[in-house]
């Protein structure tokens, strides 16, 4: 067992949260905590509101509303949409909370004392026009390093450089939008060069760092160097300065930010009535620190961070993991709080449940690289996985054990085939451990799904149906494997679909709770026969195009974007057109006429009708989704066209060795069957 100190960045609560936020960092967090805990580790995970800084005055400027406003709203906002997506904090604080103006007090108190702080007298801007000194963001203008136009005083968005907001080309001012003069003021610096062996030498030796992060900041201090850093503002909201020549100035956000993970560890260990209990994380020489952030976040955690907690007093652990992500974009765009080219989780959650964005964004998680998310890709992933896959499986067994088998779990005499079964789910879940530990989510959607299309393809192989008459007793086995095969994947499910996974717990029957069975035990306990099955309920709903084309419509109607000029999403719906294909790919299909021989419904089915063709000499059984558009009486006799070397397939246990053409218009309320206009001999190939 081992023991966990998790974080997830502390968002700035000047606004809702949206999908990048989530896929960036919170989301993956949650998986790996969730997983953890089913693996038996001891794992707390700290969150809270960033609650000081420009982000929040701005908003409350723009507002006409104080600070204080600004951040009880969004905090409370914040919390609601992770409570409601499922991100399981242990505790949530914010950053204007005493206990955190205290601990952060006492950290820079430590660090000047020690020497690390340095008093300078420095050049700033100031606004004219609204009379004051302009810290950071309060500037806007061209990035040196790589022209960007909207960089920001403190960051650039584009290339990443940390920036001084003199070094900006063109400078205006946020608040006025005037040219801002410059001004002496004084600040306080941390000396970040004093640590350059040390965190040099630490992160050199973070083997285990993901490549992105550490080449990422090698690379950052390579170009950017190791130097002094204001870690003070000209602001009056934020942590007053503990010293008393210090007037009117606060700590700089990004220096009390991260204490903020301490600070809500603490009032966790409060709260849990064990007031010194946070010290067994911050002080345990054995627990993992691992913070999740997204890619921006990652010199102030890898670098400013960590010289903070070496040159402050108190025995803290350094971080141990850094698994920052890097950008997700929206529609092939870079996702954009300011002309509001985002997807707010909060108005997400009002239309959708939140199993199918966590699946999607964890199947599509910018791991290594960016990722992007689209309607069109979350409707595809959503129906033709969730739904048609993983859900099917669930929705087909237990609806025959219902309705076939007294809904209640039968007995089993397990087969080679069944151990089989079981026992490779096993393995795949064997293998998803090392993959959550290493934060490969979008590798153990993939594995998780293959467990799913072991039980469809079990399910089609033994032929439930047909066993009901044949062999009752081999009947039974197989649907107690069938139930058997889901109790594993609720749980292998779980990390990343937990809404849906208890869900699956309880329609199988389950009493306890999935939280308190094992990962690494998994599969050791089964389901008990003759229990009951639990209510059946639909695991994932479909969505059809008219929904997505609600989002999507609603996405370019709230955006600002679009005033900039045609969206990419736009211009892909335009050139929706299928992708060429050369005459070669063409050939490879071979199409022919067939005549029907013979045709009967299929009674289990609602769409399949079963045909008998003739192809030339050949004769084939055939499947056709026809059943409600034609009677099958009718259709004997009638010259068809079909693809005649489809890769065999077996739908509901009946082979099909082809599949018949047919129009429809686009929404399928007409279907039309193609044939060809003359008469034609059967097998004649069409080209
Ligand atoms: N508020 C910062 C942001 O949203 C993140 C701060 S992470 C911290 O980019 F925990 F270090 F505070
Ligand atoms: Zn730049």
């Amino acid at each position: 067992m081992a023991k966990f100190l998790v974080t997830s960045a502390l968002i700035y609560a000047n606004g809702p949260i949206h999908l990048g936020h989530m896929a960036g960092a919170y989301l993956p967090a949650d998986i790996f905590v969730r997983f953890r805990r089913l693996n038996g580790d001891d794992v707390i995970h700290i969150s809270g509101t960033d609650d000081h800084g420009v982000p929040i005055t701005i908003r409350a400027e723009k507002e006409g509303v104080t600070p204080r406003e600004i951040v009880d709203r969004y905090h409370r906002l914040i919390h609601d949409s992770y409570t409601k997506f499922g991100i399981s904090f242990d505790n949530y604080s914010g950053t204007s909370r005493p206990k955190h103006y205290e601990i952060s007090s006492k950290i820079f108190t430590d660090l000047y004392e020690n020497g690390h702080v340095l008093k300078k007298e420095e050049q700033q801007f100031y606004d004219e026009v609204s009379k004051r000194f302009l810290p950071d963001r309060y500037v806007e203008g061209t990035c040196p390093k790589c022209g960007y136009e909207r960089a920001r005083g403190d960051q650039c968005d584009k290339c990443g450089s940390l920036l001084n907001s003199l070094e900006l080309i063109n400078p205006r001012s946020a608040l006025s939008n005037a040219t801002p003069v410059i001004k002496s003021t004084t600040h306080w610096y941390l000396k970040l060069q004093d640590f350059e062996e040390r965190l040099i030498q630490w992160i050199e030796g973070n083997k285990h760092w993901k490549d992105n992060v550490r080449k990422f900041i090698l690379g950052w201090i390579r170009k950017e160097g190791l130097h002094e850093r204001a870690i003070t503002r000209d602001l009056d909201w934020g942590i007053p300065v503990p010293l008393a020549e210090a007037i009117n100035k606060v700590l700089y956000v990004w220096f009390d930010a991260p204490i903020g993970y301490i600070s809500s560890t603490v009032e966790w260990a409060e709260r849990m009535g064990q007031p010194e209990k946070w010290r067994d994380y911050w002080e345990g020489k054995d627990v993992k620190l691992v913070h999740f952030i997204g890619k921006d976040n990652i010199p102030f955690h890898a670098v400013i961070w960590p010289a903070v907690l070496m040159g402050q007093n108190e025995p803290y652990i350094l971080p141990y993991d850094i698994p920052a992500n890097e950008y997700l974009t929206l529609e092939g765009e870079k996702i954009s709080t300011s002309l509001n080219w985002a997807i707010w989780i909060n108005e997400y959650l009002e239309c959708f449940p939140p199993d199918p964005l966590r699946y999607f964004l964890a199947a599509n998680a910018p791991e290594t690289k960016d990722a992007d998310f689209s309607w069109k890709s979350f409707q595809e992933r959503n129906n033709e996985e969730l739904a048609n896959i993983l859900g099917n499986f669930a929705n087909r067994s237990l609806t025959f054990i219902r309705n076939q088998m007294d809904n209640k779990i039968p007995k089993a005499v397990y087969q080679k085939a069944e151990n089989e079964l079981l026992d490779k789910a096993k393995e795949i879940v064997k293998d998803m451990t090392a993959n959550f530990a290493n934060y490969k989510v979008r590798e153990a959607v993939k594995q998780l799904m293959d467990i799913a299309r072991l039980g469809n393809k079990y399910f089609d192989e033994m032929k439930p149906w047909e066993l009901k008459k044949s062999d009752p007793a081999r009947l039974d086995t197989v649907m107690n494997a069938c139930v058997n095969l889901l109790r594993i994947l609720s749980i292998a499910m779980y990390p990343i679909l937990p809404f849906s996974a208890e869900k699956l717990w309880v329609m199988i029957g389950e009493p306890g709770k999935i939280t308190e069975e094992r990962w690494d035990t998994l599969g050791a306990k089964s389901a008990q026969p003759g229990r009951t099955l639990g209510e059946l309920e639909i695991l994932f709903e479909k969505y059809d195009d008219d929904v997505i084309k609600r989002e999507t419509d609603k996405l370019l109607a709230k955006s600002n974007l679009k005033k900039q000029g045609e969206t990419k999403m736009e211009e892909n719906a335009k050139t929706d057109a299928p992708a060429l294909i050369s005459i070669d790919e063409f050939k490879k299909f071979d199409i022919r006429v067939a005549e029907i021989i013979h045709a009967e419904p299929l009674e289990k089915s609602k769409k399949l009708i079963k045909l008998k063709v003739k192809v030339g000499d050949i004769e084939k059984q055939i499947l056709a989704g026809i059943k409600e558009f034609y009677p099958a009486d009718q259709l004997v006799g009638k010259k068809i066209v079909i693809l005649n070397n489809l890769e065999p397939a077996t739908l509901m246990g009946e082979k099909s060795e082809g599949m018949l053409l047919a129009a429809s218009n686009g929404d399928r309320s007409v279907l039309s069957l193609l044939t060809p206009d003359r008469d034609m001999e059967s097998g004649g190939k069409i080209s």
